[in-house]
């Protein structure tokens, strides 16, 4: 009689801390941090970037040396061939950077060497609104580097291209 008792009250105890349990580790599970967004802006790598379409190159001067392309996604391409500013929601620039290589085929020429960096910028106003409705992202070898670096992406952008939404690249034709 006592056991049974004993049971009854036991088992939804057991079951109930076991949903608890379940429930805890799930919410902390989805705010953990991801390791391979970017801090301030939680902006990570779009997924099929590479083959996305070319909006112009770009090339810097030593020390930093590199030569570099800006790509675009549809909703951002569709924005440049249009001319309209600002950029819709949805619109994701992704600029490649590489160290700049003499040919070894033919001197002249100048190539791409080691990849530096891949740096993204995604226009989402409703979760941005504090950066222009741009969130910024800076990566190396896949991984997003450190807040430092990603609390100096605004103020250029912002000082330097406020007429064109904050973006530099221009549609090469
Ligand atoms: C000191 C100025 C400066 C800072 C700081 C800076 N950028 Fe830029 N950014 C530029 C310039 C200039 C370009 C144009 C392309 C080029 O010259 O490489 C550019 C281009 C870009 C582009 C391509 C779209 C566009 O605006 O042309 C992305 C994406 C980008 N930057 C992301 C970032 C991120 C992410 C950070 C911070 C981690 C950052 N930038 C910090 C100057 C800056």
């Amino acid at each position: 009689m006592r056991l049974a008792f004993l049971g009854a009250v036991a088992v939804p105890i057991v079951v109930f801390g076991i949903a608890a349990y379940a429930a805890v580790s799930q919410s902390t599970a989805t705010a953990a941090p991801d390791q391979n967004a970017s801090p301030i802006y939680g902006v990570t790598i779009p997924d099929g970037y590479r083959d996305w379409k070319f909006v112009a190159p770009a090339q810097e001067a030593p020390p930093l040396d590199e030569l570099r392309a800006v790509l675009g996604n549809d909703i951002a391409i569709d924005a440049y061939k249009s001319g309209k500013l600002p950029f819709p929601d949805g619109s994701i620039l992704v600029k490649l950077a590489y160290k700049r290589m003499q040919s070894t085929e033919f001197p002249p020429a100048t190539v791409p060497g080691t990849p530096t960096t891949v740096q993204v910028m995604v226009k989402d106003s409703k979760k941005y609104p504090d950066s222009h409705g741009w969130g910024f992202g800076r990566f190396i070898d896949g991984k997003p580097v450190d807040i430092a670096q990603h609390e100096t992406c605004l103020a250029c952008h912002t000082e330097r291209v406020k007429d064109h939404d904050y973006v530099f690249t221009r549609y090469a034709p």
